[in-house]
Formats: C-alpha cells, sequence, structure tokens
C-alpha cells in the first residue's frame, strides 16, 4: 500500500506513512489563475492499493473537488483499489430530506465517492452516523476522544472530569470513551437547538466538578456557542479549569472569543484541521484501524 496525502491534509498523510513505513506517492497541486485546481500524480500508481487521505474542512467544497479528482485520476491511471481517509467528511449534517425539495448532501458525497471507485471509507467522528447507511462500500467511523484526552491528561490535571456538552448518543459515548482512555469520571449535559434561529440552549444540572479540571469533548467547535455553554456552567459549579477537546476545530468566526469569555482556558483540536488548534494527530487512530483490517 502507498499513501496520497490530498492539499488539505499532506502533513497528515506524511505522519502516517512515516509511522508505519508506508511510501507517500508524489504529486503535483497547484491552482490556475481562474481558481481551477490541477493535479498531477509525479509517479506510477498503476496497480497500486492507494490510501488517500484529504480531509474536507472548510473551504469544504474546495477540498471536496481536490479529492475526487485525485480519486479519479488514480483509478484512471489503473491504480488496484483506494481507501479513502477522509477525516473531517463534510456534509454530513443532511442524512435526509428534512424540507421538500432539499439536495440530501450527504447521498450526493457517497454516491460520487462510489462512483469514482473508493473502496472503503475511514473517517473520524462522524457528525451524524446515520450517513453512512447510504455508502455500499464499507465505511468506518473512528474516534479522536481518547487521544485528546491523553493530550490533556499528560497535563497533570486534577481529578480529571470529562463532560459531552448535549445529551446526543454519540456525544455521550464520546465522552465515556475519552474518560475510560484517562480512568477518569464523566457526565453529560443536555441541549436544545432552535430549529429556525440556530440558538441553542444548555440545561444545568448539578455535577461533581468542584475544584476538578474539567474537559469538554466533542466532535465539531463551530461557533463555540455549545461548548461555551457548557464552561459556563462548569464555572458556576466550581470547576477549577475548564479545557475543549474538539476532533473537529472548524472554529468560526466569533469562536475563539466565545469560548475564551467562557472561560475556556485551552482549546485542542486534531490535524483533522490544518490549524493553529492541531496539537493531537489522528494519525495512530487511522493506523489502529487499518492494521485491524489490512496486512500492514
Ligand atoms: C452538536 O450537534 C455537535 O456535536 C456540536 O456540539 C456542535 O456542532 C457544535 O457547534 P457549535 O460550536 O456551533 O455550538
Amino acid at each position: 500500500m502507498k499513501i496520497v496525502g490530498g492539499p488539505s491534509s499532506s502533513e497528515l498523510a506524511y505522519k502516517i506513512g512515516k509511522a508505519i513505513m508506508l511510501p507517500v506517492v508524489k504529486t503535483r497541486t497547484k491552482r490556475f489563475p481562474d481558481g481551477e485546481f490541477y493535479f498531477k500524480f509525479d509517479e506510477e500508481v498503476s496497480g497500486e492499493d492507494l490510501l488517500i487521505v484529504q480531509s474536507l474542512y472548510p473551504p469544504q467544497d474546495s477540498h471536496l473537488i481536490e479529492l475526487f479528482m485525485m480519486i479519479h485520476t488514480a483509478k484512471d491511471l489503473g491504480a488496484r483499489s483506494i481507501i479513502s481517509f477522509i477525516p473531517y467528511l463534510a456534509y454530513s449534517r443532511q442524512d435526509e430530506r428534512y424540507l421538500d425539495g432539499e439536495c440530501v448532501s450527504s447521498v450526493m458525497i457517497a454516491k460520487i465517492l462510489e462512483d469514482l471507485g473508493v473502496e472503503a471509507l475511514y473517517t473520524i467522528d462522524i457528525h451524524n452516523e446515520k450517513v453512512l447507511k447510504h455508502y455500499k462500500i464499507p465505511t468506518f467511523n473512528l474516534t479522536a476522544a481518547g487521544e485528546l484526552a491523553k493530550y490533556f491528561a499528560s497535563k497533570n490535571l486534577k481529578e480529571p472530569f470529562i463532560i459531552a456538552p448535549d445529551d446526543e448518543e454519540m456525544a455521550i459515548s464520546r465522552a465515556e470513551y475519552a474518560a475510560k482512555t484517562i480512568n477518569a469520571e464523566y457526565d453529560y449535559l443536555r441541549k436544545e437547538r432552535d430549529r429556525y434561529t440556530g440558538d441553542i440552549r444548555t440545561f444545568a444540572k448539578r455535577m461533581n466538578v468542584k475544584d476538578r479540571d474539567v474537559v469538554i469533548i466533542d466532535d465539531i467547535i463551530s461557533t463555540g456557542k455549545t461548548a461555551a455553554n457548557a464552561a459556563r456552567i462548569l464555572k458556576k459549579q466550581g470547576a477549577r479549569r475548564v479545557f475543549a477537546g474538539v476532533s473537529h476545530a472548524l472554529l468560526g468566526k466569533n469562536a475563539l472569543k466565545t469560548l475564551r469569555e467562557a472561560g475556556i482556558e485551552e482549546i485542542a483540536g486534531t490535524d483533522s484541521v490544518t490549524n493553529e488548534f492541531a496539537k493531537v494527530s489522528v494519525a495512530p487512530v487511522i493506523i489502529e484501524a487499518l492494521k485491524k483490517k489490512i496486512n500492514l
């Protein structure tokens, strides 16, 4: 097997390749003056089994077309098989048609990836696991929660406590997994989102957090409101320090300000999103998963 790193995840691809001693395929990319993408393999891929690594954080649509072009070219040049590792699988909110006439974007992406010839898909902490039911190829939703918990545990936390900032099943199981990894306690908060305004409300409840260091574990931070609401509740109940560990630190406009004002001391994301918060790598998570499936 060889690894191909797309423009959004080239460093992650090298990290994976280095860790398991797999070669990273040389490629050439550029943007034309009008913005169109150019992609070229700089070495033979005919007959090769390829792991194509490309995360779909913003700008999602640019990263998507880059991914499609890499897969198409690999197949076109005779690659034997293609596994796609897409740490952040964008468009995973729209798993069905909620309003008449809507595009079910997750279905469209599944169809294109399969039509292009992807044989298996690996992703990290997908926003909505229901999206994966639209795929006919094998799909694997992995979690970075354990790696995030280990990162914070290495900071000498005082009686660490893990919190899921909402009560979705996946959010709770991520928090549980993170807590188990570092042998800590965990709990969750109930959150409601207004379907029309998008505003969120988090309901306070008594938690055993007084004088303890708390880590909020979530899949995404976008506006920062979910984590900020949780942090305010935790601080009010006497939490000593509050941190946020997030698989995909998308951090939209004002998110950082919102999080800091709520008292969050540090935000750690993963290299699913290439930014200054990528303090934890998802490389060990995908390597572990690949080892189970493929004879590496
Ligand atoms: C909720 O459904 C997700 O797990 C995240 O909590 C949510 O996407 C975070 O979004 P925001 O930062 O905009 O509150």
